[in-house]
């Protein structure tokens, strides 16, 4: 069975959590896209991890984990993790990295940064782990892949041509910022060959194989629909395709043998970074979503802004997604509000849209209609079943499958491995 997981909103829906809740019974994990700017977080009786590379279910030795060749990998951050969990007592040979899949090079978070410090007021607010630029080489087919390291008369070749006929003129001649000396770079990234080369492989035989067997494969999506290239607030999306068709090419999966497509969605909305978000909240009652919420970046440390549950980006999400299913995470960071609104569609200029305009501008400006619910005001941390749960809080999450139109199968009430609710699905079979 194969389930494509992605994140219904802007990211850091709990996609992790629920990764390594499936994780248990799936035999493979695929990243199909992004790189470190992910920050899943998995809390198990260890403690706290928080993977941007490695897929979720890295913990569970069974499970075998593979990066993909839609992912752009800082080797860097791949040994740091690898690193980090063995000085934990993991060792994680589990691990596949697909020798296709690019790599982030040095001078990617220069680019990054520089690239944001030009836009002025207009910067993206990016994660500055140099995902744009990666993606961007790799599109004019100037960037490394992760095989290449297994190649080193190659990579002399090509970073000779890359740093010193591409990346330093501009470095010099537009930034007058700092160069790169690429014979450097080729000791450095000897080193990091030397690290990663037991973990790198052609993942295609791999992946048709577990096909073949009829194993149960996830494939770990990255950031969120909000934040497609295509699907999401161009421009404040990230570098790659996040929705459903991402996770497709990204693994090498045919669209034929997907069984189960499932968004992760949060009770509430977040986003870190700019960009259009028509239910932000910017009152004490975001606040105190925040706070209780942790409201505040994996990777980047930043505050999250947030806002009510909305209708018609979760909506969006399902069908852009083809999902059948929805996991709804922190549903116990609303646990004291007295009220909790739910946004149903946009008013903009007289007009009412039911999904998110294409416009960003007019996405902006809108203004969300809502309809506000009585609050719960109990702790659900514990509940273990769907009749547990207070009757208010069971009408908030039915009010929310239907502005949806999607099956909440599976419900978060708090950080820890426990902490959750399956309700109508169990997932692979
Ligand atoms: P991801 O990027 O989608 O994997 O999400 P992140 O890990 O960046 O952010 C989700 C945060 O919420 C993490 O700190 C999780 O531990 C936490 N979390 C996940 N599910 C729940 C939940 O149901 N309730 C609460 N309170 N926290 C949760
Ligand atoms: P996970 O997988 C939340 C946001 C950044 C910025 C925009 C572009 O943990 O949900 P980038 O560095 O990708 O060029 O930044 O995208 N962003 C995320 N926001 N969760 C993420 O990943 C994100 N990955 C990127 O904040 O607004
Ligand atoms: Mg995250």
């Amino acid at each position: 069975m194969v389930i494509i997981i992605a994140g219904a909103q802007w990211g850091d829906e709990g996609k992790g959590k629920v990764i390594d809740l499936l994780a248990e019974r799936a035999d493979m994990i695929v990243r199909p896209q992004g790189g470190a700017n992910a920050g899943h977080t998995v809390v198990t009786e260890d403690g706290e991890f928080k993977f941007q590379l490695l897929p979720s279910g890295i913990l569970y030795p069974h499970v075998t984990c593979v990066i993909g060749h839609g992912v752009v990998a800082d080797p860097r951050v791949l040994i740091r993790e690898i690193d980090q969990l063995r000085e934990r007592g993991i060792e994680p040979d589990n691990l596949v990295i697909s020798e296709r899949a690019h790599m982030v090079m040095g001078y990617h978070p220069v680019f990054d940064q520089l690239e944001e410090g030009v836009r002025g007021d207009d910067r993206l607010g990016t994660t500055r782990r140099g995902i744009g630029p990666a993606y961007s080489d790799k599109i004019r087919r100037i960037g490394f892949r992760i095989g290449d390291l297994q190649k080193e008369a190659f990579m002399r070749k090509k970073l000779d041509f890359v740093v010193g006929q591409v990346k330093n003129p501009i470095l010099t001649d537009l930034y007058r910022d700092r160069t790169f000396d690429w014979e450097e770079m080729l000791a450095e990234y000897r080193d990091y060959a030397a690290r990663l080369n037991p973990y790198i492989r052609d993942i295609y035989p791999l992946v048709q194989d577990a096909l073949d067997r009829q194993a149960n494969i996830l494939l770990e999506g990255a950031q969120a629909t909000m934040l497609d290239l295509d699907l999401g607030t161009y421009p404040y999306v990230t570098s790659s395709n996040t929705t459903a068709g991402g996770a497709l090419t990204g693994s090498g999966i045919p669209p034929t043998r997907v069984d189960l497509s499932l968004v992760v969605c949060k009770a509430y909305t977040t986003r870190v970074g700019y960009g259009p978000l028509p239910t932000e909240l910017t009152d004490s009652t975001g606040d105190q979503i925040r706070e209780k919420g942790t409201e505040f970046g994996t990777v980047t440390g930043r505050a999250r802004r947030v806002g009510w549950f909305d209708g018609p980006v979760a909506r969006y999400a399902v069908r852009v997604n083809g999902a059948e299913s929805m996991a709804l995470t922190k549903l116990d960071v609303l646990d004291a509000l007295p009220e909790v609104g739910i946004c149903t569609d946009y008013e903009f200029r007289g007009r009412v849209h039911d999904h998110p305009m294409a416009n960003i501008s007019h996405l902006k400006h809108c203004s969300p209609r809502y309809v506000n619910m009585p609050g719960w005001q109990a702790p659900i941390g514990q509940c273990r079943t769907w009749d547990e749960l207070p009757t208010k809080c069971r009408a908030y999450v039915e009010a929310l499958e239907g502005v949806a139109e999607v099956s909440i199968d599976l419900i978060g009430v708090g950080p820890r491995r426990d902490q959750f609710i399956m309700r109508k699905r169990s997932f692979f079979g």
